[in-house]
């Protein structure tokens, strides 16, 4: 029998229009993959337990895997992105949902231990805090031997699960998702890119001549700080890595330390995965220019130093939905969107279907290939092998109607050889 709790059943209905229109977009997930899934049930026998964004892709993800057979349990992986009509959706369709939007701490915790205790063979993470709650408060069911594999959907899970590999701690095999090609290369780049769009939402503003700061310039800034540029911004990218930085300032951005972009930025948006990208600090927060927008696209809320300023503010309005004005001491206001977490999937949807199908069709074929292959897996990180990769990008051309050419026998040779020169 189904086990759930969600915010609102009698919003099943609405849940179920969103499934259908991811449906029709995930052609890989949702339909190449799940057909075969039906037909051959490779999941059959194993619980799935899946902490993400319960949003209607995330919602085709898990009914692909119960089509393979798997009993699945999810939970939110951020207390605000959960869509509650897909939760909805979902229980009637037997996946046991325990995520609800704006759930407390203390609940996202309780929904997690909710799903732990379906004895998952197969965990899918979404910035490591379900893996993280297992090792912590779970250890029978680590060291029982029934965790086959793991993966994780998301750069911040997949740096923790490094930390907890160099200190011994990772006691899993753990396969970052985050880091295939079809991945971060389309869901990273490409979805936190057209996130932009969601932020300019809290707002509604033009970006057109705005100066807008990109803090970091790797899969998902650089992909937002291209959006900004297209939209008609002047864009300068705030970066820690040399490389990155160079990259930034020769696709033609500014490149500054953040603390002399604040009193020109009036839009500044963060996915670093790193803390304190604004200095949490009240002489920092007074250089802000007055109605500068603040908006955060990476993991957590604490790159925008949220808790600060919402102590330092002495008045806090919500203006509109997960928009807030914070009116500063010296009279100056600034506008935090989506309570400094993840604004395109709090203020909008999160990524378009398209762009998941991909990220999915991966968690998809990896919860496979992990069933068929566990026997052999050691606890620590392992890489998502570059076949399964390569499965997905074909599949998508496939299922997009691409050709591409195929290497010759003479290419192959050559391109795996060092006897030909000048
Ligand atoms: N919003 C979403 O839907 C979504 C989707 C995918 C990933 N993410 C999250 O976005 C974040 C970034 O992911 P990514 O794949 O782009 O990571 P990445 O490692 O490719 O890029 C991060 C960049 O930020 C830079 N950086 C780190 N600290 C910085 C600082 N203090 N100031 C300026 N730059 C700094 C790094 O040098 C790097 O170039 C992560 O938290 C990830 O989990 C969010």
């Amino acid at each position: 029998m189904v086990d759930y709790k969600v915010a609102d059943e009698t919003l099943a209905d609405q849940g179920e229009e969103a499934l259908y229109i991811a449906e029709n977009k995930m052609t890989v997930t949702a339909g190449i993959i799940r057909e075969r899934f039906k037909k051959e049930k490779p999941l059959e026998g194993i619980t799935i337990a899946g902490c993400l964004h319960v949003t209607k892709e995330t919602g085709n993800l898990a009914l692909t895997l119960q089509a393979g057979g798997a009993e699945v349990y999810l939970c939110g992986s951020n207390p605000l992105s959960t869509q509650d009509e897909v939760a909805a959706a979902l229980v009637k369709k037997d996946i046991n949902v325990f995520a609800w939007h704006g759930n407390t701490t203390e609940e996202f915790y309780w929904c997690i231990r909710q799903c732990l205790k379906g004895k998952p063979n197969i965990m899918i993470d979404d910035g490591g805090d379900m893996i993280v709650t297992a090792h912590q408060e779970f250890p029978e069911l680590i060291s029982s031997g029934k965790v086959y594999g793991c993966q994780e959907e998301t750069t911040t899970g997949v740096k923790r699960f490094k930390a907890m590999e160099r200190q011994g701690k990772l006691k899993v095999p753990l396969f970052p998702v985050n880091d295939a090609r079809c991945k971060n290369q389309f869901d990273n780049e490409l979805g936190t890119g057209q996130g932009v769009i969601s932020a300019i939402y809290g707002m509604h503003i033009l970006f057109a001549g705005k100066n807008v700061v990109i803090a970091g310039f790797g899969h998902c800034s650089s992909g937002m700080a291209l959006r900004a540029r297209g939209l008609g911004a002047n864009v300068t990218v705030t970066e820690v890595d040399p490389i990155n930085a160079l990259k930034a300032r020769f696709t033609g951005y500014n490149v500054k330390p953040i603390i002399e972009t604040l009193p020109e930025a009036d839009v500044i948006l963060t996915a670093t995965g790193c803390k304190h990208v604004i200095p949490p600090d009240p002489e920092v927060f007074n250089k802000l220019k007055d109605g500068v927008i603040l908006g955060n696209l990476g993991h957590f809320d604490i790159e925008i130093p949220t808790k600060e300023l919402y102590e330092y503010a002495e008045e806090i309005k919500p203006i509109r939905k997960y928009v807030e004005e914070l009116i500063f001491p010296n009279g100056k206001k600034v506008y935090l969107l989506a309570k400094g977490r993840l604004a395109n999937l709090v203020l909008a949807e999160g990524h378009p279907s398209e762009v998941m199908d991909m990220s999915f069709s991966l968690q998809s074929l990896m919860s496979e290939w992990i069933v068929k292959n566990h026997a052999a897996f050691k606890p620590g990180i392992i890489d998502v092998p570059k076949e399964i990769d390569d499965k997905v990008g074909y599949l998508k051309l496939d299922a997009m109607g691409i050709e591409i050419d195929k290497l010759t026998e003479e290419q192959y040779n050559y391109i795996h050889g060092f006897e030909e020169g000048t």
